[in-house]
């Protein structure tokens, strides 16, 4: 059976995609830093729906713990078929006002993003399938994002350069661009901010992680074969 890792699984987008992958049949590795409490009952919904997961605390911007995952994650399950790189933070505001605690956050993300795959090449199958969760942030200006959308440019610009490396194998890297979705990132943001962003959608709505989540299973498929190195924005036709 095959056998899935998401990081940032606990909560938000990553519990979406941890889910639904569990229901296309995936073993699910759910990874997570913090809410362990979160993370369980995640690990029990996938079990009541008769699916098999297992939780993995670990920091990925710690990159021994992110090495400690992998050797974890081929110990608890044999092999792996799927790395979803979707574990983020956020850290919004004008240029001048993002410190070097708050660039260093994002960027340790971005660090533990690229050892996260390169961790991931030597144990995943052929045809296995990386997926990195991104933001829509990158396709414009980002005003109030230029670290974070900075953070995920990365991430995008790696995800096309591994994906020359690693198609020999049959193995797709593709990356996600959501744009604004109903998760606890959006705590900071104001009631005028969402409702902007809910305008800005062809739909007159927000994104919800589901939506987000069925983007990604489509990528882990085997009828997402013949699409790598690609950016897919899922952003209910966002203007912003
Ligand atoms: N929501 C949006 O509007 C939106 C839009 C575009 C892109 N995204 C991206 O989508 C991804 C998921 O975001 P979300 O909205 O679902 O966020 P969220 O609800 O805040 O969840 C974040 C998840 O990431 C985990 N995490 C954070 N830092 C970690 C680390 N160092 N190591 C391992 N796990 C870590 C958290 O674990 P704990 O529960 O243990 O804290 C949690 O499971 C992020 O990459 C984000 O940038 C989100």
């Amino acid at each position: 059976m095959r056998v899935a890792l998401v990081t940032g699984a606990s909560r938000g987008i990553g519990r979406a995609i941890a889910l639904r992958l569990a229901a296309d049949g995936f073993r699910v590795a759910v990874n997570y830093v913090r809410d362990e409490t979160a993370a369980d009952e995640l690990i029990s919904d996938i079990a009541k729906e008769g699916g098999e997961a297992a939780s993995f605390r670990a920091d990925i911007a710690d990159l021994d713990a992110n090495r400690a995952l992998f050797a974890n994650v081929a110990a608890r399950f044999g092999r792996l078929d799927v790395l979803v790189n979707n574990a983020g933070v956020a850290e919004l505001g004008p240029f001048s006002a993002i410190d070097s605690e708050a660039y260093d956050r994002l960027f340790a993300i971005t660090r533990g993003t690229y050892f996260a795959m390169q961790n991931a090449i030597p144990l995943l199958e052929d045809a296995g399938r990386i997926v990195n969760i991104s933001t829509g942030l990158t396709r414009g200006w980002a005003p109030m994002a230029a670290a974070y959308a900075g953070s995920k440019a990365a991430i995008e610009q790696f995800t096309r350069a591994l994906s020359k490396e690693v198609g020999q194998r049959g193995i797709t890297v593709n990356a996600v661009l959501p744009g604004v979705t109903r998760t606890d990132i959006l705590s900071g943001a104001s009631d005028e901010q969402l409702e902007k962003a809910r305008q800005q959608t062809s739909f007159g709505r927000l994104g919800e992680p589901g939506d987000i989540a069925d983007v990604v299973a489509f990528l882990a498929s085997e009828s997402a074969r013949w699409i790598t190195g690609q950016l897919i924005v899922a952003n209910g036709g966002s203007t912003a």
